[in-house]
């Protein structure tokens, strides 16, 4: 696929080089300077460059949004018309000192973008996990005794969400399909226990939890 990132930090960094290893077509955009987007297009070794986000978005066959919440309104801008578009988001709705959610409960960050760009198809994903894990999740994948951790993403679209789920299998995680965006109410707050406990704990996360059926 080709896949246009929008917002090189962290999130966007890792993922994007990830999917270019994972053998993507993969655009960076969005950081504060070329330089950075260029150094990541070279450090991915795989097919990917550097451009703006509207060259990006253009012939993106998904998006990946990862760029603080402050920031959203003008990534969007800058990358223009995303009628049709399948945005994968981590973008957490958080405040400028990322300690608490400034949307929850009867909307989501993933719904309010879902309502800034109305004709594209949202997906929420990846943003339960650090980034810190990413990169070790897919070097684990395909080794024999390594256990694939679940990632949930929700969406409204079908096909947006087949883009996400292939793209959750290709960092090397099994996808867990939660259902409609607005479960992204719940799982937001859930990314900010797990962000919390990243950088208060010691060494980050290992949470571990299990569903059960009672009949
Ligand atoms: N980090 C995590 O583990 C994690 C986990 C789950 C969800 N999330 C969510 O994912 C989103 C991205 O997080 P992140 O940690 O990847 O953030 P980040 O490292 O700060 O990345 C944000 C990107 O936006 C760019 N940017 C910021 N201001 C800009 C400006 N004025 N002009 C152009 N580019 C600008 C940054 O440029 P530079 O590269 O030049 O700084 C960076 O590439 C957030 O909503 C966060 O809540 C993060």
């Amino acid at each position: 696929m080709r896949i246009g990132i929008l917002g090189s930090g962290l999130m966007g960094g890792k993922l994007g080089t990830i999917f270019a290893r994972a053998g993507h077509q993969v655009v960076f955009s969005y950081a504060r300077t070329q330089e950075k987007l260029k150094k990541l297009a070279r450090a991915a070794k795989g097919d990917a460059r550097a451009g703006t986000p509207s060259e990006a978005a253009r012939d993106a066959d998904a998006l990946l949004l990862a760029v603080h919440w402050s920031r959203v309104d003008d990534v969007l801008k800058q990358a223009g018309d995303l009628s049709g578009k399948v945005i994968v988001t981590c973008s957490l709705p958080m405040n400028a000192d990322d300690t608490g959610l400034v949307i929850a409960h009867s909307s989501s960050g993933a719904e309010e973008l879902a309502k800034k760009a109305r004709k594209a198809k949202v997906v929420s994903a990846f943003n339960t996990v650090p980034s810190e894990v990413l990169f070790g999740v897919f070097g684990a994948k395909g080794k024999a005794k390594a256990k694939k951790p679940d990632l949930v993403y929700c969406g409204d679209d079908e096909d947006a969400k087949k883009v996400a789920a292939r793209l959750i299998r290709d960092v090397g995680f099994d996808p867990v399909d939660a259902g409609p965006l607005r479960i992204a109410r719940y799982t937001e707050p859930f990314a900010l226990l797990v962000a919390q406990l990243a950088y208060e704990g010691d060494g980050g996360p290992e949470l571990a939890y299990r569903f059960e059926h009672w009949k």
